[in-house]
């Protein structure tokens, strides 16, 4: 076996006493004695990414939003609602040792300089709250927590419990809806003395991503790189599932060739099987069973064409047809989507119903054409690619385009010696978020069914603005803006383009998405932005800084992706995409509204707000 041990102890850790026997909170002293930005430039230094799934540098995270706090009271978060089908790191690190991820949450809370930490778990995992809160009882007695204030939360099962924004929505009461708006943006409401909606930000990190932290403070950045690759450094923690003779946890090494770890993990298929293809949870497209030398890292993963996410290897033998797996992730995403966005709720019902009874591929591949169509969250694109992949990986092996019955793609209650428990109850959930002998069947939608208060509104409130001015105002006579829409749509049709185009294409797709970029910020930064500052001076500002910077981040991407100077990956496409698509919605939602107010009539001046519009687009 060559697992490593560096986060993931061998047997559970019993008490405080037995970590800080094994040098558990030295790196938290450490942290004490030196300058907040000194632990940030460490963590960037060691180049540690999140381990939820997105693989987002960390110490920039954290550089982020220390910049973005001002003075404001804002929590940490810990990410431990673990909902991916094949999962069970966090669970499998918590209940060997949860005071190395407590440890890692009190050096992010001083580094960025939080008052709070919130470890955000789901209700049912009742294991690891007993274990976190015993934990928290020792380490706050030890002095660790001085000046924080350190809780856990409950959440509810869904899916999207452990999407950051549909998170910090949890924490603050309401429903697992994710919000346009980022954590570091906007946070949770942690004191009731101020207005709800304060503008304060949050910090979100992975129970795993934590737990690499206190070794990193002690033993610098280059130890911390010393295994694993330049781009994916250090060691991550794997789950192995599904055909495989058993299901097992591990730490390995970065690089290490996934056929290794299924191998090891697993304990190989059933004697004359062999894998099909390895499906990375519900998150990335799967690898096929030719490829299992690809090294576990970020950069292999995506030149693969798959996805690292949060490491769940669910293995697929060749006596499974693909086409079941495709409708088995199909119905998880349907169900799990809250349909806040029409296309990514309406299409990915329409993809799992067709693929069940009666494989109309037509409808199939139309659904999957236009599911992500204005969605403010990344599941949309994983119904999109991870389904659109196993569709085409069940045609190169000559599968029919035949009704399936959904392979059973559930999210993990236990691993027991070897065995995972997966919930089945899920296969009892509907669309509605009900379950079947427990509830009736609403009809609706989870956002219509559990929306009592228009999250729209709060969703994209952004700092102190006044959202009565924000409501939409009646067009004009000549709609002013109707060209400024016009390019939003095309930009949209783009995003699809780039994110459907085969590899030989991309970059032409890429190109002239950066084209189109530039014209709208043409218009925006040229012409809407510096009307919205003259005509609403105390709140311009502030209503047009995040389309601002999302646009600018998506111009900047867009640039590097086209001339290759970083890989064209899914997990960059989704944030390019999701850069323009919440610049967009800001736009259409926030910023046209209110100059709409202004300028709603048929006079000398719209008309030529209106004619310089179209010249910017034209570029004349
Ligand atoms: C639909 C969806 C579900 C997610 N579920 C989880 C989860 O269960 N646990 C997790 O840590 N991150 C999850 N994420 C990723 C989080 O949104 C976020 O990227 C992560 O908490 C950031 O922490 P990190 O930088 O340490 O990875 C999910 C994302 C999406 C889009
Ligand atoms: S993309 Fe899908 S899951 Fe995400 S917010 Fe929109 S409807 Fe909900």
């Amino acid at each position: 076996m060559s697992t490593i041990r560096r986060i993931l102890d061998p047997d559970p850790v019993a008490s405080l006493v037995d970590y800080t026997n094994d040098r558990g909170g030295d790196a938290l002293a450490a942290a004490a004695r030196v300058d907040r930005g000194a632990v940030i430039d460490t963590v960037t230094a060691a180049g540690l990414r999140g381990r939820g799934g997105a693989g987002f540098p960390t110490g920039r995270k954290w550089a982020t939003i220390a910049r973005s706090l001002q003075g404001a009271s804002i929590p940490v978060v810990v990410n431990a609602a673990e909902g991916e089908p094949g999962t069970f790191k966090d669970r499998t690190l918590l209940r060997r040792n949860p005071y190395r991820v407590l440890e890692g949450a009190c050096i992010a809370a001083r580094s960025v300089g939080a008052d709070t930490i919130i470890v955000a778990i789901k209700a049912s995992f009742t294991h690891e709250i007993d274990r976190l809160t015993e934990a928290i009882d020792e380490i706050t007695a030890a002095g660790w927590t001085d000046g924080l204030t350190v809780s856990v939360v409950a959440g509810p099962g869904e899916y999207l419990f452990g999407e950051e924004t549909a998170m910090l929505e949890v924490i603050d009461g309401r429903p697992p809806f994710p919000r346009v708006v980022a954590p570091y943006r906007r946070g949770v409401a942690t004191d009731p003395d101020r207005p709800r909606h304060d503008g304060t930000v949050a910090l979100v990190d992975n129970v795993e991503t934590l737990a690499n932290v206190p070794g990193i403070v002690l033993d610098g950045a280059e130890w911390f790189r010393s295994v694993g690759t330049v781009d994916s450094p250090g060691t991550i923690v794997c789950t192995v599932t599904g055909s495989t003779e058993r299901a097992g946890v591990g730490e390995y090494e970065m690089g290490t060739p996934i056929g290794q770890v299924i191998s090891e993990l697993g304990g190989g298929l059933q004697a004359g099987a062999h894998v099909a293809a390895v499906l990375g949870g519900v998150s990335s497209p799967p690898l096929d069973g030719t490829a299992l030398e690809t090294p576990i890292s970020y950069e292999a993963m995506a030149l693969a064409g798959s996805g690292l996410g949060s490491a769940s290897f669910i293995v697929i033998d060749d006596t499974t047809s693909i086409r079941s797996v495709a409708a088995g992730v199909a119905r998880f995403l349907s169900v799990e989507s809250c349909g806040q966005c029409v296309p990514c709720k309406r299409d990915a019902l329409a993809i799992a119903e067709a693929m069940r009874t009666n494989g109309d591929r037509t409808a199939i591949d139309d659904a999957l054409s236009t599911v992500t169509r204005g969605a403010r969250c990344a599941l949309a694109g994983q119904t999109e690619r991870v389904v659109g992949a196993l569709v085409r990986l069940a045609d190169s092996l000559g599968e029919p385009d035949d009704p399936v019955e959904p392979y059973p793609i559930l999210p993990m209650v236990d691993l027991i010696e070897g065995q995972a428990v997966l919930d089945t109850s899920h296969l009892d959930k509907r669309a509605d978020w009900t379950r079947v002998g427990e509830e009736p069947d609403s009809d609706e939608w989870p956002v219509e069914r559990l929306a009592n208060q228009p999250t729209e509104a709060t969703a994209v409130h952004v700092a102190e603005v006044d959202l009565r001015r924000a409501e939409p105002a009646e067009l004009p006579d000549i709609d002013v803006f109707a060209p400024v829409r016009e390019l939003h749509a095309t930009l949209e049709r783009q995003v699809a383009r780039v994110r459907t185009a085969p590899s030989d294409r991309v970059h032409a797709e890429l190109a002239e998405l950066r084209e189109q970029i530039e014209r709208h910020r043409r218009v925006s930064e040229r012409l809407l932005y510096p009307l919205l500052e003259r005509l609403e001076p105390e709140i311009g500002d502030d209503v047009s800084w995040y389309p601002e910077h999302r646009e600018a981040h998506a111009a900047r991407l867009a640039e590097r992706l086209d001339l290759g100077t970083m890989p064209v990956t899914t997990h960059l496409l989704d944030e390019l995409c999701a850069d323009i698509h919440v610049s967009i919605i800001e736009l259409d939602q926030r910023v046209l509204p209110l100059l709409a107010a202004h300028v709603a009539g048929d006079t000398g001046e719209e008309r030529l707000i209106a004619g310089d519009i179209v010249d910017e687009i034209t570029d004349r």
